[in-house]
Formats: C-alpha cells, sequence, structure tokens
C-alpha cells in the first residue's frame, strides 16, 4: 500500500547567522535529538505539568507566547523547518525559558512513534500547510489516521486547537472530525483564558491583508 505523502516539502531555507547561533549554542538545551522509542514527558521536564504539543510552529510566535505566559505548563513544539527552529531557540534563550521543548522531526512520525498515549493535555495545529490543489488533499496532515493518533495522545478531556485561513480546508477538518470517533465540538470559550487570548501573528495579518478568513477549529477529547 503506497504511504500518505509528507505534508511538507523541505526547502534549503535560508538561515540567518543570528538563527545558526541559536542552533550551535542552544541545540543541546531545548532540542530532543534521540527520539527512537516513546518519550517519557515527565523525565523530559523535570516535571509533572500538563504537557501541550504545537504542530509546526514555524517561526515560534505562539509557541513562545505560550511557554512565556503559562510557565506551570510545558510545550512540546514540534517543525521541520531549521531556520524557525532557530529563530525560536533564540527566543528561548533570551527568555530564559526551562518549559519549551523541540522536537526536529516530521509530526505524523513523531506522534506515530515518540509520543506515548494519554501523556499531553493539548494539541495546537495552527495554519497547518493548506495544499489548496485537489490533487495534493492527500498531503493534508489532518486526515482520519492522524486525528486518531492525536486522540489516543490526549488525556480525557484533552483538546486539539486548530486554525486555518484556508476555508476549504476548515470544510475538510470539520469533515474528518465528523468522520472519526472520540472528539466533542467546542469553542474557544471553552479553553483556558491563556488559549483565548493570543496575540496575532505574522502569517495572520498577512491572511487578513490578503482577504482570508481565519477560522477556529475546536475539539475535545471525549472521557
Ligand atoms: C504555514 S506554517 C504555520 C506556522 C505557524 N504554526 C504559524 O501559525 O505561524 C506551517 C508550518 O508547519 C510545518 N510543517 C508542515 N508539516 C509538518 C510536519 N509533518 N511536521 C512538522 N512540521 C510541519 C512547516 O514546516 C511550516 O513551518
Amino acid at each position: 500500500m503506497q504511504s500518505k505523502p509528507r505534508s511538507f516539502v523541505l526547502r534549503r531555507g535560508r538561515v540567518t547567522s543570528a538563527q545558526q547561533d541559536a542552533l550551535t549554542n542552544l541545540w543541546s538545551r531545548y532540542v530532543l535529538d534521540d527520539t527512537s522509542d516513546k518519550l517519557d514527558l515527565k523525565t523530559v521536564f523535570k516535571n509533572n505539568n500538563p504537557v501541550v504539543a504545537d504542530i509546526g510552529f514555524g517561526s515560534g510566535e505562539t509557541l513562545l507566547h505560550f511557554a512565556k505566559n503559562n510557565p506551570h505548563k510545558n510545550f512540546l513544539g514540534i517543525e521541520v523547518y531549521l531556520s524557525g527552529i532557530g529563530s525560536s531557540l533564540s527566543k528561548a534563550g533570551l527568555s530564559d525559558l526551562s518549559n519549551l521543548r523541540i522536537i526536529n522531526k516530521d509530526a505524523e512520525i513523531v506522534f506515530k512513534e515518540n509520543i506515548s498515549i494519554k501523556s499531553l493535555e493539548g494539541v495546537v495545529l495552527f495554519y497547518p500547510d493548506p495544499w489548496p490543489k485537489r490533487k495534493h488533499h492527500k498531503r493534508r496532515i489532518v486526515q482520519e489516521e492522524f486525528l486518531d493518533l492525536i486522540n489516543s495522545s490526549l488525556i480525557p478531556r484533552g483538546f486539539f486547537y486548530c486554525k486555518t485561513d484556508w476555508e476549504d480546508y476548515a470544510k475538510h477538518i470539520s469533515k474528518v472530525f465528523e468522520s472519526v470517533k472520540g472528539w466533542d465540538k467546542n469553542s474557544i470559550a471553552d479553553l483556558e483564558i491563556s488559549y483565548q487570548e493570543i496575540p496575532s501573528t505574522s502569517y495572520e495579518r498577512k491572511a487578513l491583508r490578503e482577504g482570508r478568513l481565519l477560522n477556529n477549529l475546536i475539539y475535545q477529547k471525549f472521557i
């Protein structure tokens, strides 16, 4: 059987010297390199605080906001894009954050191989690559199998919070949720305040300038 095509195309983006310095100096502090087995997140973060995963955090604007403003929670960012990791590391180092870790790997593999069942309080997926052409829809990260993996990674009543500026992707996501079991549809008001009040990011401002609407899709795992 043909496996699902990846949800990203790895381009050799330019890494600035500031990003490179952060990659060199802060990699060992924040990036989890040895991720061949299931992660024991209590050991990784050295505490029992709840853990939220941010899939495809880009340059880390929201991830860093979450980590700075929620010191009693841990954040696990998953991203394939090195320059974004460099920017995020540089900001994490400046704020001396201890509740953040990063995995530089395809999130679909991370959820299959490294995330233990019932280990996360929440999963955020902000502005996943929309793959607007019909022939590329199978590249979209939100598919039944992926939602099942996320569901088993969450604790009872854990949340999945997705934003997209592509109407067609929002419809696709709602449709996939309708076809899988184990989720209640929620709204922003059901989330903790710290997840409701998020500063707008450069990606969102660009989407709004280009006339696209921002869609919030929030689901909660059944008990
Ligand atoms: C459109 S950007 C959004 C970035 C960020 N979440 C934001 O709100 O600005 C999508 C990001 O997802 C990352 N990405 C796509 N597929 C991924 C995957 N399977 N695993 C990890 N990261 C992925 C891309 O590298 C890119 O940085």
